[in-house]
């Protein structure tokens, strides 16, 4: 029987001595879709695709991967799926031709040269294909990386913060890739901790927190989760405090203030809120007004808006550091 999830995983748990990294992780991502695994530093999402790429073994819960179980037939699941993770694996001294080359013949792939030329266009590395990869940039480097894990064309493709500290050009180049990749039937999983990465790549949003995910859609499902934006601009400081009590009794949120503009804004949950009655609120308490505003929720509004009653257990949380994933 086939699966209609390349990924589907049920309460995944990961502990790493005293902390746990992964704390019942779900996760269910369809066929030829791209899932965004969204969450700040220390979320568990590099360990979620270090065990759902057989990396590491799972302390609880269980998952199929590209039609196999995780752990009984991590062979097979081996087989079908390719991870970049947040360290390089490619070898300085060889150039990048000779590294896609090198992993062709690693997996078995027929054609090796013409699948490498193609893949060296599609990442725009060409033109530096015969120079040693020891002389590339770090987004070119990167780029090569990514250009390794699709040799052997997987089926599933999972990427650890793929454009994390990169280039505009590079993550350019990254992002219209991973796009072409769904139209070949690839499923990706990528992490990642810029929203609008995830907006503009994924179909699907797992929002990550310590371990578990604490909401799922598409972007523009978590979008509406919340109602908008709310500004309000008032002309000293002395009024901005009391713009800031009206915005939190109408939003029920946090306001953030721009104390450079006077400015105080808020996420508000309810879409019922309008500009008249934002206006309305204010001028009852008696706030002097220079500007209002409510615009459409961006992905950051939804999660700071979603994540705010869940603050960060430590702070200063450090994550991994990068590490030869593929080595395993
Ligand atoms: N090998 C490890 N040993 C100890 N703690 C780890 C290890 N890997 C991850 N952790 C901890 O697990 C938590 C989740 O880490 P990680 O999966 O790297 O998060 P993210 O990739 O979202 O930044 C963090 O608190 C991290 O410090
Ligand atoms: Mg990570």
């Amino acid at each position: 029987m086939t699966s209609t999830y390349a990924v589907l995983s049920e309460g995944l748990e990961k502990r790493f001595g005293e902390v746990r990294a992964l704390r019942g992780l779900d996760l269910a991502v369809p066929e030829g879709s791209v899932c965004g695994i969204l969450g700040p530093n220390g979320a568990g999402k590099t360990t979620a695709v270090r065990l759902l790429t057989t990396l590491l073994r799972p302390d609880a819960g269980s998952a199929r991967v590209a039609g196999h179980d995780l752990v009984r037939e991590a062979a097979a699941v081996r087989e079908r799926i390719s991870v970049t993770g947040q360290g390089t694996s490619i070898d300085e001294d060889l150039t990048g031709r000779q590294n896609l080359r090198l992993f062709g013949r690693l997996h078995r792939v027929r054609g090796p040269a013409g699948r490498t030329a193609e893949l060296l266009d599609r990442f725009g590395l060409t033109e530096a294909a015969d120079r040693p990869a020891s002389t590339w940039s770090g987004g070119m480097r990167r780029r090569l990386d990514l250009a390794a894990s699709l040799v052997r064309r997987p089926d599933v493709l999972f990427l650890d913060e793929p454009t994390t500290g990169l280039d505009p050009v590079s993550r350019t180049l990254i992002w219209d890739v991973v796009r072409g990749l769904t139209a070949e039937g690839t499923t990706v999983l990528l992490t990642t901790q810029y929203l609008e990465e995830a907006d503009q790549l994924a179909d699907d949003i797992a929002l990550v927190d310590r371990g578990r995910v604490t909401h799922t859609g598409s972007p523009a499902q978590l979008k509406s989760l919340v109602g908008a934006h709310a500004e309000v601009v008032v002309p000293d400081t002395d009024t901005l405090a009391r713009a800031a009590a009206v915005l939190d009794r109408l939003t029920g949120a946090q306001p953030s203030f721009d104390h450079e503009r006077n400015a105080v804004g808020a996420v508000s949950k309810d879409p019922t809120l309008t500009i008249p009655l934002l206006v309305r609120a204010l001028d009852t308490a008696g706030v002097p007004l220079l500007d209002v505003s409510l615009r459409p929720p961006t992905l950051d509004d939804v999660f700071l808006r979603l994540t705010e009653t869940t603050p960060p257990e430590t702070t200063g949380a450090t994550g991994t550091t990068d590490e030869k994933e593929r080595a395993a």
